[in-house]
């Protein structure tokens, strides 16, 4: 029989290309969204959409039993609606772990847990590694950020639930077709500059879409559950291998600087200054700063490695990809 799936933020960049890996994996699919989020990226017809309104118990029970009764239970639920950019620090923890809460609590209150819960977290919630080893599952986790904090907090809740089937997949940063922050990156390349940040031999990772995609299909389908999976391509970069990369596919030359210590101080200075007159978090604050200074961003994928996962797509073959997309679908000229 079909199993039923139910990805929510289905709307976003990872979330539509989950939606697209359940319909190819044959699974009957129900694609979370709200009545504002766009379709765009969900358009076969046997999509189900669901309105699930995380913020109201009643509501959450409503709706989850009229598909209980309707269709039975979801046999499996990724729970990937996040976050990822807040004007407020408090609204990553109403998002990222008030909502998950209050979804799993009605999950358990109405009996229709499913078979796997896999939350999607996110390498913040860990930290960088305070080493020259690279992140590993069972590393001490010291978020640097209010977005990792409340990522981890919804972890710490699902650790305390007995018996819960969940996963917890931890994806480095992602970039791949549809996707907006590392795009800027490359659209800055596209328009001849190239900026640093960070140290320049600091060793980052990345995940195409595709490769982590699969990785949560394998997490989801394997038997392993009360589990972090950390997800990432297995290689290591330095910030001038994505430039490179770029560079050479888009054929360009550019002027290449970094910005001096003192001068990223004072500009993230202003930058909070400026955010506190507002009453939001500025885009460039203290805590995302030390996020692009730290030293090692590297992954330990072992246990996903362990569980069959095979990255198909590296900087060297899923950024030419990923240009392609941008190019084809007029996001770059
Ligand atoms: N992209 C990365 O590099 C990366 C790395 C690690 C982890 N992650 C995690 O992966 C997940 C997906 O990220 P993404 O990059 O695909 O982000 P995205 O494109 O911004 O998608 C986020 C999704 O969550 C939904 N959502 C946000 N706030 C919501 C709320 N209050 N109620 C209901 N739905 C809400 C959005 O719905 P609307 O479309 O209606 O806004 C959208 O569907 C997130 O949990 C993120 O933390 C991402």
């Amino acid at each position: 029989m079909q199993k039923k799936i139910l990805i929510t933020g289905a709307s976003g960049f990872i979330g539509s290309f989950l939606v697209e890996e359940a319909l190819n994996r044959n699974y009957q699919t129900f694609a979370g969204i709200r009545s504002s989020s766009s379709k765009q990226f969900l358009n076969q017809p046997s999509i189900k959409f669901i309105d699930l309104d995380y913020t109201s118990n009643i509501a959450l029970d409503t709706l989850l039993q009229k598909y209980q009764n309707e269709v039975g239970k979801f046999d499996y639920i990724i729970h990937n609606a996040g976050l990822t950019k807040a004007k407020k620090n408090e609204d990553y923890f109403s998002v990222n772990y008030d909502n998950t809460k209050r979804f799993v609590e009605a999950l358990l209150r109405n009996n229709i847990v499913p078979e796997k819960f896999v939350y999607i977290s996110s390498l913040a919630s860990y930290g960088p590694s305070l080493n020259l080893k690279p992140i590993s599952p069972d590393q001490i986790q010291q978020p640097l950020t209010a977005y990792g904090r409340s990522k981890l907090k919804a972890e710490e809740y699902l650790y305390t639930i007995k018996d819960f089937p969940f996963v917890i997949i931890n994806p480095t940063a992602v970039y791949g077709p549809r996707e907006k922050d590392a795009f800027l990156l490359m659209q800055t390349i596209a328009r001849g500059l190239e900026v640093y940040i960070g140290p320049k031999n600091q060793m980052l990772s990345w995940v195409h879409v595709y490769d982590l995609v699969n990785a949560i299909f394998i997490a989801l389908e394997s038997n392993v559950v009360q589990q972090n999976i950390l997800v990432s391509d297995n290689k290591i970069y330095t910030p001038q291998d994505f430039n490179n990369i770029v560079k050479s596919v888009l054929n360009k030359k550019t002027l290449s600087f970094t910005i001096p210590k003192f001068v990223l101080k004072s500009v993230t200075n202003a930058f909070e200054f400026a955010g506190k007159l507002k009453g939001q978090v500025p885009i460039l604050n203290k805590e995302r700063l030390k996020e692009f200074e730290a030293f090692n961003w590297s992954v330990d994928s072992s246990a996903l490695l362990s569980l069959g996962y095979e990255p198909k797509y590296f900087l060297e073959n899923g950024l030419p990809q990923t240009l392609e997309w941008y190019k084809t679908n007029g996001w770059l000229k």
